[in-house]
């Protein structure tokens, strides 16, 4: 077994990245992690409080259509995060100032040019081109669903996948 491996078995590891599917959950599952953890998959779901362009951008995505940056920077320096490649376009395409307002609570915000919130439902403006985070995922992500629905196709699709691994 290889040092990775005896890891594994020290501590429990939850995969991160990349997963949106069932066989990925399974694929960590088997490769010894304790869970997986599901960013881009989300964003499509009813409950989350995204706007809906974003999810139209999302769902029309491949991997190929993100990039690792440091692009959305403002608030938060120098930490990569992946991104629709769209996105970063539109913000350097749009005007100096402000691309959009945010409401947190009765206050409307201004949000700078590659500042790091994402849309929510009620931000108004350039939704194109604030950070619209995907993972590489993103190909895998085709329709908005219950997240409980989400994780019902996750957790099942994997037990299926894994018992019918077992000798
Ligand atoms: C809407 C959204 C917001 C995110 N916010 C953060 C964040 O605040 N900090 C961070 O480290 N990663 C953030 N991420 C990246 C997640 O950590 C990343 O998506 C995670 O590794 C899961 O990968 P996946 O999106 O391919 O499932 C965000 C991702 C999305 C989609």
């Amino acid at each position: 077994m290889t040092q990775f491996g005896r890891d594994l078995r020290r501590r429990r590891v939850v995969a991160a990245g990349g997963i949106a599917t069932a066989r990925g959950v399974a694929a960590v599952l088997a490769a010894g992690a304790a869970g997986a953890r599901l960013g881009t998959r989300f964003v499509a779901t009813k409950e989350a409080d995204v706007h809906p362009a974003y999810v139209e951008a999302l769902l029309r995505a491949s991997a190929a259509d993100t990039v690792l940056t440091t692009a959305f920077s403002g608030m938060w320096p120098d930490a990569p995060h992946r991104v629709l490649r769209s996105c970063i376009q539109a913000a350097e395409a749009a005007p100096d100032g402000p691309v959009a307002q945010m409401s947190f609570g009765t206050t409307q915000v201004p949000i700078p040019r590659f500042a790091v919130p994402c849309p929510t439902r009620d931000t108004t403006g350039a939704i194109e081109a604030m950070a619209l985070y995907a993972g590489e995922s993103a190909g895998a992500v085709t329709q908005v669903m219950p997240a409980a629905d989400v994780v019902r196709e996750l957790a099942e699709g994997a037990e299926r996948l894994l018992r019918a691994a077992l000798p």
